[in-house]
C-alpha cells in the first residue's frame, strides 16, 4: 500500500478523544438539567387507590375507550367518517398514534381532559426508534457499539426531543432476536444473541423512560414484538414462527425479560402465529408467560390491526370473536383496528365478558397514566420544543454514536486510516451521495438529514480533487416500495447501456484517483418492515461495479450502508479494507469520514454472525455441539460446497490498534450452585494509537441434563486503552449466567458440571480456562 494513504499515527486521536469526553459531559449536563425536577415514584398503593377512584367514575363506554388506540395521521383516519377530534370528544380513545403534529396532539389532549366526560389524559404513540429530530444509528448499528451507556444516552436524547412535541408513548425497543438476516426487521433489533440483546434492551428502556415512569423529558416505552417475531419462517415478514419452548425461554424471551426488569411500561404483542396461535390472541403467551412468569405489570398493546387480523389468520370467526379472543388472551389496548371499540360493549351486554373483567383490563392502562404524572401534567410547553430539537449537543452526539457503531471488517496492510494529505479521491456508488438513506426509513419523517458521504469527504479534504460517480443503481425488484410513484422519471430503472456507462466511468475515476471510497449496500427502503429478501447479494449492479472498480488496480476501500449482513465474500477476498457503517443517522457521513481518515478509531463489534451468503442462514454462534463438532480433527464442513463457518464471527470487529488478552484467571476452580465466581483477564493495547476493545466472556457447559451451546456470551465490556496501556477486566458468573430453562424439568436449573470459559475480542476467543459447578449442600 503506498505510504501516501497511511495516517501519521502519532497524530491520531488525542484531539478526538478529549472532544469526545467533553461532549459526553456537556450532553449529560444538558439532560440532567432537563430532568432536574424529577418526580418521586408513587407507591403501588398510591397508584392503585388513584386508579380505583378514577375507575368508579367511568361509564362502560369510557372504559372501553381507554382500551382503544386510534390513528390520527391523515392517511390513518381517511376511511373513518368520525374525526379524531370527535372521537376524543366522545371518549372513544385512550390513545392516538401516528401523528407528530404538536398542535393536533395539544388540541386532542385539551378535548380529552376538558370536553370528554371521563376527563382522562391521552397517550400519543409513535415509532421513535433511533432518534426524533437528530437521528442515531439504526438499532442493529447501536447494538454493534456494544456500549449500553451510549445507547441509553442516545435514547434519552430521542425521548427528550420527542416528548417536547407532545409524544409520550414510544413503540420502542424492538428486541426480537433475529438469526435469519433475510428478515427485513433484523435492522430494528440487537441481532442474534440473548445476552447482548438483554443489555441493549435494558439500556433502551432506561434511556427512553428514565429511572422511573414520570421522569420529565421521557416517555413510556413499549417493548416489542411479543414474542418470537424474529423467527419468521424463511425470514418472510409476518410468517409463522415455530419455536420450541426451550429455545423460546432461553433465547427469544431473554431480552423481553430484561426490559421488564428495567421497568418497561408497555409490551406490544406480535403479529405472527406462534406455534399455531396468533401472538395477539395467545392466552398462554400473554397471561402465563408474560404476566405470571416474567412478572409484567404494565399494559399490553397489540401491534397495529393485529386484533382485527385474528380473523384474517383464520383464528377468529368474525370481528366480535376477534375482540373476544384478543381480550381473553390479555391484550389491554387495541392498536388502530377499532375492533374493541366496535365490539366489546356488545360482548359485555351479551354476557360473554363481565364488566369486572373490563375493569381488570383497564386498570393497568390507567396505572401507567397515573405513574407518568399525566393527570397532573397532561400538556406540553410547546414553546420549548424548537430549542430542544435544535440543541447542537444532540446532533453532535449522533456523530459520537455513529462512530461508536462502526465495525471494521477488514484492513489489510493498514490500508485504513487514510492520509488526509491525499491529492485525489474517487467517491463511487449509488449510496455515496444519498444523505437520506443514512437515516433509515421508518419513523424519521422529522429527521435532521446531514451531509452525504461525498459532501463529508469534500469537507474533510478541502484541498484534494474529489471525483464522484454514481456507478449504477439499486431498486427493490419484484416488490417495489408501495409509496413511490413508479411512473416518475427518476423512478424508472437505468437501461443496460446507462449502467455499463456508469461502471466504465467508475473505473476511469478509480484509475485516476489515489484511493477510491466505494460505498455499497442497500438503500434504506430495502430494510425494515415488509422488506425481507430471498438472498443477501448486493442489489442492483453493485457486485459488477465492485469487481470492475477493484480491478482498476488502485487502492479501494469499501464502506457498507445497510441494515443486514450482505454477501460480501468477493469483497472480503479482493478489497483490502471494508468498513461497516450501517444507516448511521444524521451525522453518519461525518462519522464515516472521521473513521476513514483516522479522527476516530473503530471499535464496534458484530451483533450477528456474518454469513457467506443466504444459503448459510439461519446461522448463529451459540449452536449446540453435534456428534461431528467443528473442533474435531476430521471436521471439514457440513455443506460440501461451502464452509460451515460464517464469513465473520459474532462479536468480531477490528481496530486501528491491536489488543492482546492474557492472564485469564478464575477466582476458584469450583463453585457451589448459588455462589459467585470472578473471572478476570488482562487486555493490553499493543498498537501505536489509542483505541477501544470489547472484552467478551463466553462459557460452555461440558455435560448435563441437556446439550448446551458451544459458546454463550455471558459478559462484555467496551474499554478504551491508550497505546501500551493494560487494564484488567472483571466479570462475575453466578446463577443468572449459569442457569438455563430445561425442557425436562420445565424450570430454570443449574447443572453441577464442568464449564469452559473464554475471554477475548470475539466469539472465537482462544484464551481458555475452566471451573466446576458443584451441587449446593
Ligand atoms: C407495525 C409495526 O410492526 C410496529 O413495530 C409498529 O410499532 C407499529 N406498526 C406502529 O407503527
Amino acid at each position: 500500500m503506498p505510504s501516501l494513504v497511511l495516517l501519521s499515527r502519532r497524530t491520531f486521536g488525542l484531539i478526538s478523544y478529549f472532544s469526545f469526553v467533553a461532549l459526553i459531559l456537556f450532553t449529560s449536563l444538558a439532560i440532567a438539567q432537563q430532568t432536574a425536577n424529577r418526580s418521586t415514584a408513587l407507591t403501588d398503593d398510591q397508584v392503585n387507590a388513584r386508579v380505583e377512584s378514577i375507575l368508579k367514575q367511568l361509564t362502560l363506554h369510557e372504559k372501553i375507550g381507554q382500551m382503544n388506540q386510534l390513528g390520527a395521521a391523515d392517511w390513518s383516519f381517511k376511511a373513518d367518517p368520525v374525526s379524531p377530534q370527535e372521537h376524543a370528544r366522545r371518549c372513544d380513545a385512550g390513545s392516538f398514534l401516528w401523528t407528530t403534529d404538536s398542535k393536533l396532539m395539544d388540541q386532542l389532549q385539551h378535548i380529552a381532559v376538558e370536553q370528554c366526560h371521563a376527563k382522562l389524559p391521552l397517550l400519543f404513540g409513535f415509532d421513535v426508534i433511533h432518534g426524533y429530530r437528530n437521528i442515531f444509528p439504526i438499532p442493529i448499528g447501536m447494538a454493534a457499539s456494544w456500549d449500553p451507556a451510549m445507547i441509553e444516552k442516545a435514547q434519552s436524547i430521542a425521548a427528550l426531543e420527542a416528548s417536547s412535541t407532545g409524544l409520550n408513548f414510544d413503540f420502542t425497543p424492538m428486541v426480537d432476536i433475529a438469526r435469519d438476516p433475510r428478515w427485513g426487521r433484523i435492522v430494528e433489533g440487537a441481532g442474534e444473541d440473548p445476552y447482548l440483546g438483554a443489555a441493549v434492551a435494558r439500556a433502551q428502556v432506561l434511556g427512553l423512560q428514565g429511572p422511573q415512569l414520570g421522569t420529565p423529558g421521557h416517555m413510556v416505552a413499549s417493548v416489542k414484538h411479543f414474542a418470537g417475531y424474529g423467527a419468521a419462517d424463511g425470514g418472510r415478514d409476518y410468517d409463522s414462527s415455530y419455536i420450541p419452548e426451550e429455545l423460546f425461554r432461553n433465547v427469544y424471551l431473554v431480552p423481553f425479560h430484561a426490559a421488564i426488569k428495567a421497568g418497561v411500561g408497555t409490551v406490544m404483542s406480535a403479529y405472527m402465529d406462534l406455534n399455531d396461535v396468533p401472538a395477539s390472541g395467545n392466552r398462554w403467551l400473554l397471561r402465563d408467560v408474560l404476566r405470571r412468569d416474567l412478572g409484567f405489570k404494565g399494559f399490553v398493546i397489540s401491534d397495529a390491526d393485529a386484533i382485527k387480523s385474528l380473523q384474517v389468520h383464520g383464528y377468529a370467526r368474525d370481528p366480535q370473536d376477534a375482540a373476544l379472543k384478543g381480550f381473553t388472551a390479555g391484550v389491554n389496548m387495541d392498536m388502530a383496528s377499532k375492533t374493541y371499540l366496535d365490539n366489546l360493549e356488545g360482548l359485555v351486554k351479551s354476557g360473554k365478558i363481565k364488566e369486572s373483567e373490563i375493569d381488570e383490563m383497564v386498570r393497568p392502562i390507567l396505572a401507567i397514566k397515573v405513574r407518568m404524572g399525566l393527570f397532573e401534567h397532561p400538556f406540553v410547553d410547546l414553546s420549548k420544543s424548537e430549542a430542544i430539537l435544535n440543541d447542537p449537543s444532540h446532533r453532535q452526539y449522533t456523530r459520537v454514536a455513529a462512530q461508536r457503531a462502526m465495525v471494521l471488517l477488514r484492513n489489510e496492510n493498514h490500508t485504513l486510516p487514510l492520509n488526509k494529505e491525499l491529492k485525489s479521491v474517487a467517491v463511487i456508488g449509488p449510496l455515496a451521495d444519498a444523505p437520506k438513506d443514512l437515516t433509515g426509513s421508518w419513523g424519521v419523517e422529522n429527521a435532521n438529514v446531514g451531509p452525504s458521504i461525498l459532501q463529508a469527504v469534500r469537507a474533510k479534504l478541502p484541498n484534494a480533487k474529489v471525483d464522484y460517480v454514481v456507478g449504477g443503481e439499486m431498486k427493490r425488484a419484484f416488490l417495489p416500495v408501495p409509496w413511490i410513484d413508479h411512473t416518475r422519471e427518476d423512478a424508472k430503472p437505468m437501461t443496460p447501456e446507462q449502467l455499463a456507462a456508469e461502471v466504465n466511468k467508475s473505473v476511469e475515476a478509480a484509475k485516476a484517483a489515489d484511493v477510491t471510497i466505494l460505498v455499497l449496500g442497500e438503500n434504506s427502503t430495502m430494510s425494515g418492515e415488509g422488506s425481507s429478501r430471498s438472498t443477501l447479494v448486493l442489489p442492483g449492479n453493485q457486485q459488477q461495479l465492485l469487481e470492475a472498480v477493484a480491478g482498476a488496480g488502485k487502492p479501494v476501500v469499501v464502506v457498507l450502508i445497510n441494515g443486514r449482513p450482505l454477501d460480501i465474500t468477493w469483497a472480503s477476498e479482493h478489497v483490502p479494507a471494508i468498513l461497516e457503517a450501517w444507516y448511521g443517522g444524521t451525522e453518519a457521513a461525518n462519522a464515516i469520514v472521521d473513521t476513514l481518515f483516522g479522527d476516530s478509531n473503530p471499535g464496534g463489534k458484530l451483533p450477528f454472525s456474518w454469513p457467506r451468503g443466504s444459503g448459510q442462514v439461519p446461522i448463529y454462534y451459540a449452536h449446540n455441539r453435534t456428534q461431528a463438532p467443528e473442533d474435531a480433527p476430521d471436521f471439514t464442513s457440513r455443506y460440501w460446497d461451502i464452509s460451515s463457518f460464517p464469513l465473520y464471527p459474532f462479536g468480531y470487529g477490528l481496530s486501528y490498534s491491536e489488543f492482546t488478552f492474557t492472564n485469564l484467571h478464575v477466582s476458584s476452580p469450583t463453585l457451589k450452585i448459588g455462589d459467585k465466581l470472578e473471572v478476570t483477564a488482562d487486555v493490553q493495547n499493543t498498537g501505536a494509537i489509542g483505541g477501544d476493545e470489547v472484552a467478551q466472556l463466553y462459557i460452555h457447559q461440558q455435560a448435563g441434563s441437556a446439550s448446551r451451546p458451544v459458546r454463550q456470551l455471558k459478559g462484555f465490556e467496551r474499554i478504551t486503552l491508550a497505546p501500551g496501556e493494560k487494564k484488567t477486566v472483571h466479570f462475575t458468573l453466578g446463577k443468572d449466567e449459569l442457569s438455563y430453562w430445561s425442557g425436562q424439568t420445565k424450570s430454570w436449573i443449574v447443572d453441577p458440571e464442568q464449564f469452559d470459559v473464554w475471554v477475548g475480542g470475539d466469539s472465537k476467543a482462544p484464551l481458555h480456562s475452566s471451573f466446576q459447578v458443584e451441587a449446593a449442600q
